[in-house]
């Protein structure tokens, strides 16, 4: 099996949440958070990933479907972080070499940290090497005690913790690289007599340490990275620290956003140079925005939309696994669902593509340079042609396709005759 391998540990329910569903499925711009750590962790490197699945398992099994280097390790009772590791060990039986260890609840986490952690544990040649952050409020993590001379002496839990302890400011956050299959037997050897009755991973650093193997805690990542979600205000502040990443990228790149406080932006999404973003837009899953766009205020651009060059979406405009081609104008309160739509469209105010019948969804075609007056509805599925003109509030019913150069008004609409 070639390496380095990753262990994602998400089995937990994530009590502090007060949710119905698996933490690792609460999202943040989005996309449940387990999606972040598995592309970090393969982004580091990782050749294959074992998530560890337990409570609400086939839901975060089929968020996982598509990620073909995933496999999963089940934890029917949560025993524990340490318990939780120890159940991959019939998927990795025979792998020798390095294991990088995660919690499912960090999104933050980026795959250059991690590649750098790897990096340093091959370097050092460590049983054990463990990243480390300094935070101003270490609140719930497990805090790393260090002896006089600043060597690593183990990780202590919050609730384990002396005054002295808790008032220490480096912190575990559950970044580890394991060298395998060393760490095995040491989990045999963890003890739950904590706070929490629990295997705890964190006294495995410890025993291997007793044991003379090499571990070393290094003060190198960065606590943006690690910020650990347990309550719904932690999902809040990871949410805030991604779209400042996303939205600095993309200004980076040479898009403008007027207001990036009120701009969202998936991490999958992708913008065009001289784009004007205007403020509380939505921009959600893979979209492409093409250069010199205007787009917003209050856009809300969905899964599977391209805007190519220069295309305008205006305020109230919802867009959805449609493309509008260059320079079309959707300026003020439209519906685009399901539709492919031409280069130099005019779409007037308050137009839309039914695409749901209340069964499936159809899709609407519009040839270029067409225009569609203020209140047009195409009923789906339905072409309208090349130069084609709909009428204000005109209604284009399923199948009754515009020809090209055609003017139709009406409710149901109808050809419009030339003026005697
Ligand atoms: C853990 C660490 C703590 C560290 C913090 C960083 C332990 C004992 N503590 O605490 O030192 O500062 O992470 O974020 O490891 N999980 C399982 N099975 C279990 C228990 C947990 O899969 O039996 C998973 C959870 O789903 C979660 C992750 O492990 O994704 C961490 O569990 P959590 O309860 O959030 O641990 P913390 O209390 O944050
Ligand atoms: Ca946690």
């Amino acid at each position: 099996m070639n390496g380095p391998v990753a262990i994602i540990l998400a089995a937990g329910q994530g009590k502090r949440m007060k949710s119905d569903k698996a933490k690792v499925l609460h999202e943040v711009s989005g996309r449940p958070m387990i999606h972040y750590v598995v592309d970090a962790a393969r982004g580091a490197g990782a050749k294959r990933i074992v998530v560890v699945v337990g409570y609400d398992a086939e839901s975060v099994r089929s968020c996982l479907a598509d990620d073909h280097d995933v496999v999963f390790a089940t934890q029917t009772e949560q025993l524990g972080t340490g318990h939780a590791v120890k159940v991959c060990r019939g998927l990795l039986e025979g792998y020798h070499g390095p294991a990088l260890v995660l919690v499912g609840d960090e999104p933050l986490l980026r795959p250059e940290p991690l590649a750098d952690l790897l990096e340093r544990q091959r370097a050092e040649q460590a049983a054990c090497l463990l990243g480390s952050t300094i935070l101003p409020d270490p609140t719930g993590f497990g805090r790393i005690l260090r002896d006089a001379a600043g060597r690593f002496l183990r990780i202590v839990e919050e609730r384990d913790c002396t005054p002295e302890e808790r008032a220490l400011a480096e912190v575990n956050p559950s970044c580890y690289v394991f060298e395998l299959p060393g760490l095995w037997d040491v989990l045999d050897r963890l003890d739950p007599g904590n706070a929490q009755g629990e295997y705890y991973l964190t006294d495995a650093p410890a025993i291997l340490m007793s044991l003379g193997r090499k571990v070393t805690a290094l003060n190198v990542l960065s606590p943006d990275d690690v910020l650990g979600v347990n309550s719904r205000q932690h999902l809040a502040q990871a949410e805030a620290i991604m779209r400042c990443r996303v939205n600095d990228h993309w200004m980076t790149e040479g898009v403008t956003l007027i207001d990036p406080q009120s701009t969202h932006i998936d991490g999958r999404a992708t913008i065009g140079p001289d784009t004007v973003i205007h403020p509380h837009t939505v921009i959600s899953g893979r979209v492409r925005v093409g250069a010199r766009c205007r787009v917003g205020p209050f856009a809300h651009l969905r899964d599977g939309t391209v805007l190519e060059d220069g295309v305008e979406v205006g305020a109230f405009v919802e867009i959805n696994r449609s493309t509008l081609g260059e320079g079309t104008l959707a300026r003020h309160l439209a519906y685009l669902g399901d539709a492919a739509i031409g280069k130099g469209v005019n779409i007037g105010a308050t137009a839309v593509t039914a695409n749901f019948d209340g069964e499936r969804k159809s899709r609407t075609t519009i040839g270029d340079h067409a225009r569609l007056g203020a209140g047009a509805i195409m009923v789906a599925p339905v072409t309208v042609g090349e130069r084609a003109v709909v009428g204000a509030n005109a209604v284009v019913t399923r199948n009754h396709d515009v020809a090209p150069g055609q003017t139709v008004v009406g409710a149901p609409a109808r050809p419009l005759e030339p003026k005697g």
